[in-house]
């Protein structure tokens, strides 16, 4: 695997064909992985909970390098059938995955049992499965490091599901940067 600052690392993305754009994604972030030092300007700590910061963003798809302190982790969620690639940058994440077991739209229903749980290493780049899309990911690191990560989602969206475990229940939240190229953005900040 060769690494590439995260901008040229972007730039080849966006050259990618729309047509076949899944295939070609896949083979794209087993062959290059994303430098740890490039990506410095876009990197927005906060100890309370994980960051989103947009790196690029065209109308197929959008980048994101996701921070997350130690401890931080993502709620259960679900982004619907948009499709998702997490690449490591630095430090180490876990994502579980779980099974919607019953589901009942008309009162916000769903209970969920998990299903698989995997790392994401620097050598093993994962897209979501699309067949259990429902997961949550977490700074797995047992030393208290802080992670990074670069996530791809195509299409781009601002909306997910997330779900409550225990209550058994699930809603639309809408999804927030908290910086946008580099530049922390107050307005859109949560
Ligand atoms: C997020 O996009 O906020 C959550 C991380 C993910 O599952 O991609």
């Amino acid at each position: 695997m060769q690494d590439l600052p995260i901008d040229a690392w972007c730039r080849g993305l966006a050259e990618l064909p729309e047509g076949g754009f899944v295939s070609a994604v896949n083979g794209y972030v087993q062959r290059f992985g994303v430098a740890t030092d490039s990506v410095a300007r876009y990197a927005f700590f906060r100890p309370d909970r994980y960051t989103r910061n947009l790196v690029f963003k065209n109308d197929l798809f959008e980048v994101l390098l996701l921070c997350w302190d130690r401890g931080t982790q993502s709620a259960i969620h679900n982004h619907r059938d948009q499709e998702c690639w997490m690449v490591m940058v630095s430090g180490c994440l876990e994502v579980v995955n779980y099974r919607a077991e019953e589901r009942d739209p008309s009162r916000g229903h769903c209970r969920l049992s998990p299903s698989s749980t995997f790392r994401i290493t620097r050598k093993r780049p994962v897209g979501i499965d699309q067949d259990e899309p429902i997961h949550a990911v977490f700074n797995c690191s047992d030393r208290g490091e802080r992670a990074m990560s670069v996530h791809v989602y195509s299409r781009p969206f601002d909306t997910c599901e997330i779900y409550d475990f225990v209550a058994q229940t699930y809603r639309d939240v809408r999804l927030h940067y908290d910086s946008v190229y580099g530049e922390e953005d107050a307005s859109d900040a949560v």
